[in-house]
């Protein structure tokens, strides 16, 4: 199909992304198609394009695609291209080698080259200017995440009669582990062109708040913080400065609770969580891990903790399985190649030790897969197990939580996820202690189902109230609130 062109030239809402909702996918038979990309941020802005008729800015995920606007799905795709070389360093060198590790807690070293960050200051121009020319006058711009955030500052020089809002899905760094980075000023700089400054913890807001003033001296009043303009009409700070005051605080970021447990209800899907548990030989715990194959999330701590219960004989094979799907990620970045090695190792080494004709220790899939799947998955889980060392939120923990209609099912849930500020009725681990990683592994194995419904009742409630519907309504109403007159429907 030829893809519909957008009705209009210029949009009253604007999503601005790195990554584009939908992927460039060319078949065998040389056909282009789009699908879905992955990631929570997809998940997340759909519905409220949708209601909005607004546009979405992006990058189509391959290198050197120049196309024009196009209607998918009833979303305004305006992508925006990337070299080659674009693609090595601004995307897979400076915002996946350089500020990823950076920002989660530098679990692995961050890499700091000028060159990637001259690419890096390149491309958010590219995307600001796409924004101010595709947004129409005193319309709405919602920038997201870490790759682009020197977009704000430069989209409110070149356009100021837009209200612009920023929100960062991952962690932002303590101020120690933030003044590594040799642009530390810039990118505060390149934020803070933004009229609200979401982060999805308290402590990420307070951390950059903090940055804030050591770096650039500014004043904050949690949690506000005042940027000295030169504008005369601007009013006075009490310091007695013209400033804008920028909003930089928590919107914990969540998932499309409602059509998660619709498809948990399908008979179709029920059937087929049944045939992976079968397929699994009928262990007595199924246990899961989903992840992008990252070392934010600690699938080697899981994979160690699981693989010492089988030795200490606490476990067997018969008693339970690891099931962990891990997504491809950042392919070419060596990091993630050395990561996959040693997962890859561990996993051989586990099954090889422990594995029987009938049973697996670890399902191990290298693989993304459908949402129908992944809800399948979801409902054969007996346990899931999150133990990420760092994480913005963890969407996965709340998809589990809304597909368990039957309230059962226990979610263990590292304290370094973000979604560990909400979910405190979840397990809750230290992902670095192996030894209590193990017991709580036995806890979740042997909790009695009382317990188990009385936990899993208290989370749905959180995640079935507070939906990603509610997300951007908030963030969006923040945004009103400090330039009055520009208001964006939220989706019913
Ligand atoms: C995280 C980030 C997103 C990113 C996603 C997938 O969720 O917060 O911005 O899109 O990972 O990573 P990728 O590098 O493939 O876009």
């Amino acid at each position: 199909d030829q893809p519909e062109k957008p009705s209009h030239e210029t949009y009253g809402f604007v999503v601005v992304s790195n990554r584009l909702p939908v992927d460039h996918t060319v078949g065998e038979d040389g056909q282009v198609s789009w699908e879905h990309s992955p990631g929570g941020l997809v998940t997340a802005l759909e519905p409220v394009m949708r209601v909005n008729d607004g546009a979405w800015i992006g990058w189509a995920g391959k290198p050197d695609l120049e196309f024009e606007p196009f209607e998918n799905d009833g979303i305004n795709i305006v992508p925006v291209p990337l070299s080659d070389e674009e693609v090595e360093r601004y995307y897979e060198g400076f915002s996946n080698d350089t500020l990823w590790p950076l920002y989660h807690d530098v679990i692995s070293a961050p890499t700091y080259h000028r060159v990637w960050w001259e690419s890096y200051v390149r491309v958010n121009r590219r995307f600001a200017e796409k924004a101010a020319e595709i947004t129409e006058e005193g319309g709405v711009v919602w920038v997201q995440d870490y790759q682009l955030q020197l977009v704000p500052q430069y989209l409110r020089e070149l356009r100021p009669d837009l209200t612009i809002g920023f929100f960062n899905h991952i962690p932002f760094p303590p101020l120690g582990i933030f003044s590594q980075l040799p642009w530390r000023e810039k990118i505060l700089e390149g934020l803070l062109g933004a009229d609200v400054i979401g982060f999805q913890r308290a402590d990420d807001a307070s951390n950059f708040s903090r940055s804030v003033r050591h770096l650039l001296g500014y004043a904050t009043t949690r949690p506000f913080i005042d940027v000295p303009v030169d504008d005369e009409s601007a009013p006075l700070s009490r310091r007695g400065r013209k400033v804008r005051r920028v909003l930089a605080k928590q919107f914990p970021i969540s998932i499309d609770s409602a059509g998660f447990e619709a498809l948990s209800r399908r008979p179709d899907i029920q059937a087929r969580a049944r045939e992976i548990r079968e397929g699994l030989g009928n262990p007595k715990t199924v246990i899961l891990g989903v992840d992008r194959l990252d070392y934010t999330k600690g699938i080697r701590h899981r994979m160690k903790a699981f693989g010492e219960l089988l030795s200490d004989g606490r476990l067997s094979v018969e008693d339970a399985t690891l099931v962990q799907v891990a997504s491809p990620s950042r392919e070419r970045v060596e990091a993630y190649m050395d990561l996959r090695d040693e997962i890859e190792l561990t996993v051989g080494r586990i099954n090889g030790d422990y594995a029987t004709m009938s049973h697996t220790a670890i399902s191990y899939h290298h693989h993304g897969y459908p949402r129908e799947e992944m809800v399948a998955l979801y409902l054969a889980a007996d346990i899931m197990l999150v133990t990420a060392l760092r994480d913005g939120m963890n969407l996965v923990a709340k998809e589990y939580v809304a597909v368990r209609h039957d309230n059962d099912g226990v979610l263990i849930l590292s304290e370094f996820a973000g979604a560990a500020d909400e979910l405190r009725s979840a397990l809750l681990v230290n992902p670095h202690d192996i030894g209590g990683l193990k017991n709580t592994i036995m806890r979740a194995i042997e909790m009695p189902r009382r317990d188990r419904v009385t936990r899993m009742r208290a989370l749905r409630r959180r995640v079935l109230d507070n939906d990603v519907a509610k997300w951007s309504a908030k963030f969006l109403e923040a945004l009103a609130e400090v330039r009055p007159g520009h208001r964006i429907a939220a989706p019913p």
